[in-house]
């Protein structure tokens, strides 16, 4: 039996603690070798519920169910969990302290099988190390910002300077070594609003689970109604507690998207985290009613009005975050500013999707540095190669190729979730991040515009939306 006992302490009230670590879902977010967590029954949390959770411990990733056996709120919680060849107890003892909560997080570990029971003793030390780890994330979560920027490590710079490592790292790969790095995770987002585009299928959808079990308030856009309306039901079922309602938008045309930011300014209260997520790749080339290449207005020229609609909003929510989904697609591309709607040349999808997504990057940039005065960072992000219905219907090929490759939408929409939430992203601005550390915005050459050609780009982008201001 392995037994491990750790201590935090934090500046939440302690009813805050425990309602905080009653939903067990939560565990992804502070637990770096838990890969997804999911409640598996309905309703409130009460005794009795389970979870399921996948974990990576070791080169194995592994399932475990977990039962929620003794509730005493806000002082007691217990767990038990089972997967293939071990059973752990979790103790969860909360009580109040002079600045806040004391909490002792003991875990009893033990091995069914005998072959197990030998292996004890090595891996007793690994399941210390995570713990810490994981107790590290919890008391940043629940105790305050330990203030330090995650940093690329020489692997990371070397990927961005190299093709090919750095395609690996848009992997599944990719993504479990950056998480055995992370010191920070992300905060409860309780009161803070976020819109959210996309937010009904693939990295969106799942960005759209990880908001509300982190508590925030959510607005969902979708263009269809019937399968919107779906999702919001699903994402209730799952969060009973939360606060999410949705909006109808096609944001492929711009009329559209300045009646959703205008319905939005009508409701009351700022929008605290806007996520431009919503994007799609086409194979030919198709021009939208209003006579943008579809491509153009759904990944760039949408995105960018509703920000430029949707600030003053922002603006009110003090420290609010703008948070745009890009592609690794884009470092292939750079800006075409004389022909943003591909009029010239043979028209290419992934040509055209790249040059969206670097338009979208640059924006960041130009935007970050505009607002930082008003106290709104914006950040521009690429989730790597992730397994959804986007990529598989829209690079059918790719998609085949890399599949066993590719992450998972919840893999994919963790760092979304992360510049959200977490408090040392929000003192950083303009900055391109995968796998929640700043990554560079070029690594081919030919890709960088210079200052004349952003200075077009912008002037081109904004001719374009003009009438729809
Ligand atoms: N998957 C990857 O490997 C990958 C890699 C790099 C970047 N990305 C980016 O990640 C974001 C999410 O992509 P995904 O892979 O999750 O794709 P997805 O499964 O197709 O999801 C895309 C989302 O955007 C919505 N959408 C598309 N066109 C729209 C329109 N005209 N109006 C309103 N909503 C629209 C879709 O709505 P419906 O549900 O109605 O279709 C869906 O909710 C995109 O910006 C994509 O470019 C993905």
């Amino acid at each position: 039996m392995i037994h491990i006992v750790e201590t935090i302490t934090g500046r939440c009230r302690p009813q805050e603690v425990y309602d905080y670590l009653a939903d067990f879902t939560n565990v992804q977010a502070w637990d770096p070798t838990v890969l997804a967590a999911r409640a598996l029954d309905d309703g409130p949390f009460r005794r009795g519920m389970r979870f399921g959770l996948k974990m990576q411990i070791g080169l194995r990733c592994v399932s475990m169910t977990y039962h929620l056996v003794a509730m005493d709120p806000p002082k007691r919680l217990v767990f038990f969990g089972r997967g293939a060849s071990f059973k752990a107890l979790d103790v969860i003892e909360i009580e109040p302290a002079p600045k806040g909560f004391r909490l002792v997080y003991t875990v009893g570990i033990a091995f069914d099988t005998p072959a197990g029971s030998r292996l004890e003793g090595r891996v007793a030390f690994l399941m210390r190390a995570n713990a810490r780890r994981a107790m590290r994330c919890l008391r940043t979560i629940l105790g305050g910002d330990d203030g330090r920027l995650p940093k690329p490590t020489a692997l990371t710079v070397l990927a961005d300077r190299l093709v090919l490592p750095g395609l690996a790292g848009f992997t599944r790969l990719g993504y479990r070594l950056a998480r055995r790095r992370w010191p920070l995770a992300p905060r409860p987002l309780a009161g803070r609003r976020i819109l959210l585009t996309g937010g009904t299928s693939g990295i969106g959808r799942a960005a759209a689970h990880q908001f509300l079990a982190l508590g925030g308030d959510l607005t969902l856009v979708g263009r269809d109604p019937e399968k919107t309306a779906a999702v919001v039901r699903d994402l209730r079922k799952q969060s009973p507690a939360a606060t999410v309602d949705f909006e109808i938008a096609d944001l492929s045309r711009l009329a559209a998207v300045r009646d959703l930011a205008q319905r939005l300014r009508r409701r009351s209260g700022p929008i605290h985290i806007l996520i431009n997520n919503a994007g799609a790749l086409f194979d030919r080339r198709e021009e939208t009613p209003e006579g943008f290449e579809r491509t153009l207005a759904t990944d760039l020229l949408s995105p960018y009005l509703l920000t430029r609609l949707l600030l003053p909003t922002l603006q009110a929510a003090r420290g609010a975050r703008i948070i745009n989904v890009s592609s690794g697609g884009m470092y292939t591309q750079k800006i075409h500013p004389a022909d943003l709607n591909y009029n010239r040349g043979v028209y290419d999808g992934p040509t055209a999707y790249a040059r969206a997504k670097r338009g979208l990057v640059i924006l960041s940039e130009v935007w970050a540095a505009e607002l930082r005065e008003h106290n709104v960072s914006v950040h521009a992000m690429h989730p790597g190669w992730v397994d959804t219905p986007g990529l598989q219907s829209s690079l059918p090929g790719f998609y085949r190729l890399v599949r066993p490759l590719l992450r998972t939408p919840d893999e994919g929409a963790d760092t979304i979730t992360w510049l959200a939430a977490s408090p040392v992203a929000g003192r950083t601005q303009g900055l391109f991040w995968l796998d929640r550390t700043p990554r560079t915005t070029h690594t081919l050459p030919g890709t960088r515009a210079t200052a004349v050609e952003r200075r077009l780009f912008l002037q081109a982008v904004e001719r374009l939306v003009a009438p729809y201001l």
